[in-house]
C-alpha cells in the first residue's frame, strides 16, 4: 500500500516536472520573434498560432489566410508566427515575397520538410535539399518542356474516351453525379498512362487498386499529421528516433509497379511517349542536357521516388482544380455558357478536334482556370527554409539561417486590396488588361522562382483536356446534395472540399 502510494507520488512528480519543462520551453521559444523585433500574434501553448489546425478543425491554408488578413489590417509587411513551437517568418508584402522566391532564391533553396534518408522513396524533388535538389531538378526539367507535353498529349487524350463512357452512363441514371470522384478517377487514369504506361481503369472501377492508393496518399491520420509537425519542428530528435513519414503500403505498391514496368519494357524493348520512358532514358544514359547537375544517370530508387511524387502531385491537384472549376461554372450558368461558346468556336478552326494546339487557343478557358486557381488554390501555402542569414532589403530584420518561411497563397489570392469582392468567381479579373494592373506575385498557384511547380504545364494540360471534353458535351448545375457553403477538408494536404461535390449533368 505504502509502495503503491509512493510510486503514484513519483509518477505525479515526474508528470509535473515534464509539464513544467514543456511550459518553460514553450514560453522561452515563444519569445523568439519578440527578441528579433518582429511583430507577432500571441501564440498558445503548445499549438503556437495553429490550435485549430493541429486539433483537426481547420485546414492549415485557412488558418494562415486569416493570419495574413489580420497582419494586413495591422499594416504589417511581415510578421512572425509559430507552427507548434517552430518560429516561421511570414511575409505579406509582395515585393518581399518576390525577393525570397526569386531574386534572393540562393538564401531560400530548401523546403522545411523532414524526411528519413533511409526511405529511398522519400528522396524526391519536393523533399530534397541543396545540391541533391539542384542536380535532380536540372536533370528532370527537360522532361516537362512544352515539346514533351505535346508528345504526351495523345496518351492523355485517349483517357477522354473512358470519361465520356462513364459520364454517359451516369447521365442515363438521371441521378446526381459525384464529380469530385469522377475527376479523381480521370486524372488517376491520365497519370497511370503518362507516368507508368499502364491502364489504371479507375473510371471503370472506383475501387481499382490505383484509386485506393491515390485515396490513401491524400488522407493523413491525426497521428501522421502530429508526427509530421513534430519531425519538422524537432528534426534532430526525429532523426535519433528514426521516425519515418513513409507509408509502407504505398511505397511497396509503387516500387513494385515501377520495377515491373521497367523490367517489362527493357526485356521486350518496348518504348512509349511517356514520363516512364523519359525516366528510363535518364537511368540508362547520362543526362545529355547541359545544366547545373552532376552528370550521373538516375538510380532505380531515384526513378521510383520521382514516380511516387508525379503520381501524388499529379492527380489530386489537377482533379481538385477541375472539380472547383465545374462547381463554380455550375453556380454561374452565364459564365458556363460563355466558356462553352468560346470552346466551340475555337475548336471549329480545328475541325472540332481536341488537339494540343486547339486547346491552347481558348483564351477565356484560361481565364476560368486562373480564376479557379485564385479562388481555390490547391496548394494553399508555400514553404521555404532560409539556408544563409538574410537581411530583408529596406527593412531592419535578419532572417536567420535555419528559419522557416511561410507564404499564404490563399491569403494573397483572397486579399481584398488586390481582388475586390474576393469570394466572387469572376474570370474577367484575368483579362489581359486587368492582369496588367496587378503585381506579378498576386497570383501564385504554382509557386514561383527556380523551385516552382515543375509539373505546371502537365497539370494545366490535363485540366484543359478534362474541362473541354466535359463542357462541350454536358451542361452542369449544382445538385442540392452538395453541402453549401463548401468547407475545406481540414486533414487534406491539398485544399479540397470536405465531402463530395454533386452536380446535375445534362447531355447536350
Ligand atoms: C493544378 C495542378 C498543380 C498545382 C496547382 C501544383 C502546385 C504546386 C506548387 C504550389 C508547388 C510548390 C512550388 C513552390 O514551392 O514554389 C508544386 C511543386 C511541385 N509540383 Fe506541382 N502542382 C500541380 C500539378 C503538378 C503535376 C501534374 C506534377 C507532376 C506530374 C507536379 C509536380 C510537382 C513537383 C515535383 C514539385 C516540386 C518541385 C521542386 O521542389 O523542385 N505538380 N506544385
Amino acid at each position: 500500500m505504502l509502495v503503491a502510494s509512493s510510486l503514484t507520488g513519483d509518477l505525479i512528480a515526474v508528470a509535473v516536472a515534464l509539464v513544467t519543462i514543456v511550459i518553460v520551453y514553450c514560453k522561452w521559444t515563444y519569445q523568439y520573434w519578440a527578441r528579433r523585433n518582429v511583430p507577432y500574434f500571441q501564440p498558445q501553448i503548445p499549438y503556437g498560432n495553429h490550435k485549430k489546425t493541429l486539433r483537426g478543425k481547420e485546414h492549415i491554408g485557412v488558418s494562415l489566410a486569416k493570419i495574413y488578413s489580420d497582419m494586413k489590417h495591422k499594416g504589417w509587411k511581415y510578421g512572425g508566427i509559430y507552427i507548434f513551437t517552430k518560429p516561421s517568418f511570414f511575409p505579406t508584402d509582395l515585393d518581399i515575397i518576390r525577393n525570397i522566391m526569386t531574386k534572393d532564391f540562393h538564401h531560400f533553396v530548401d523546403r522545411d520538410v523532414f524526411y528519413n534518408e533511409k526511405d529511398p522513396l522519400q528522396a524526391h524533388l519536393l523533399n530534397l535539399s541543396g545540391t541533391k535538389w539542384r542536380n535532380l531538378r536540372a536533370k528532370l526539367t527537360p522532361t516537362f518542356t512544352s515539346g514533351k507535353m505535346k508528345m504526351m498529349f495523345n496518351v492523355m487524350a485517349e483517357c477522354q474516351r473512358d470519361l465520356y463512357k462513364r459520364m454517359d452512363k451516369e447521365c442515363e441514371k438521371r441521378e446526381p453525379i459525384n464529380i469530385k470522384e469522377i475527376l479523381a478517377c480521370f486524372t488517376t487514369n491520365i497519370i497511370g498512362s503518362c507516368a507508368f504506361g499502364l491502364e489504371f481503369k479507375a473510371l471503370e472501377d472506383e475501387n481499382s487498386e490505383f484509386r485506393k492508393i491515390g485515396r490513401k496518399m491524400f488522407t493523413s491520420s491525426r497521428w501522421l499529421r502530429w508526427k509530421r509537425t513534430f519531425s519538422t519542428t524537432f528534426p534532430k530528435v526525429a532523426k535519433v528516433l528514426d521516425l519515418s513519414m513513409s507509408r509502407p503500403e504505398i511505397a511497396g505498391f509503387v516500387m513494385n509497379m515501377v520495377e515491373k514496368t521497367i523490367d517489362y519494357r527493357e526485356k521486350n524493348k518496348v518504348t512509349r511517349n511517356d514520363f516512364m520512358q523519359l525516366m528510363i532514358n535518364l537511368k540508362n544514359n547520362k543526362p545529355t542536357n547541359p545544366g547545373d547537375h552532376d552528370g550521373k544517370p538516375l538510380t532505380m530508387d531515384e526513378v521510383a521516388s520521382q514516380c511516387v511524387v508525379f503520381f501524388g502531385a499529379g492527380f489530386e491537384t489537377s482533379s481538385t482544380l477541375m472539380t472547383f472549376a465545374l462547381y463554380e461554372l455550375a453556380k454561374n450558368e452565364d459564365i458556363q455558357e460563355r466558356v462553352r461558346n468560346e470552346i466551340n468556336s475555337a475548336l471549329k478552326k480545328y475541325d472540332n478536334q481536341i488537339t494540343y494546339d486547339s486547346i491552347q487557343d481558348i483564351g477565356y478557358l484560361n481565364q476560368v482556370i486562373d480564376e479557379t486557381l485564385r479562388l481555390h488554390p490547391p496548394a494553399a501555402l508555400l514553404n521555404r527554409k532560409c539556408v544563409k542569414d538574410y537581411n530583408v532589403p529596406d527593412h531592419d530584420v535578419v532572417i536567420e539561417a535555419g528559419t522557416n518561411v511561410t507564404i499564404s497563397v490563399l491569403g494573397i489570392h483572397h486579399d481584398e486590396e488586390v481582388y475586390p469582392e474576393p469570394k466572387k468567381f469572376d474570370p474577367d479579373r484575368f483579362s489581359d488588361e486587368n492582369r496588367k494592373t496587378r503585381h506579378n506575385y498576386a497570383h501564385i498557384p504554382f509557386g514561383e522562382g527556380p523551385r516552382n511547380c515543375i509539373g505546371m504545364r502537365f497539370g494545366l494540360l490535363q485540366a484543359k483536356v478534362g474541362l473541354v471534353s466535359l463542357l462541350q458535351n454536358y451542361k452542369f448545375t449544382v445538385n442540392k446534395k452538395t453541402q453549401e457553403p463548401l468547407f475545406y477538408s481540414p486533414p487534406s494536404i491539398v485544399l479540397t472540399v470536405q465531402g463530395d461535390v454533386w452536380l446535375n449533368a445534362q447531355k447536350i
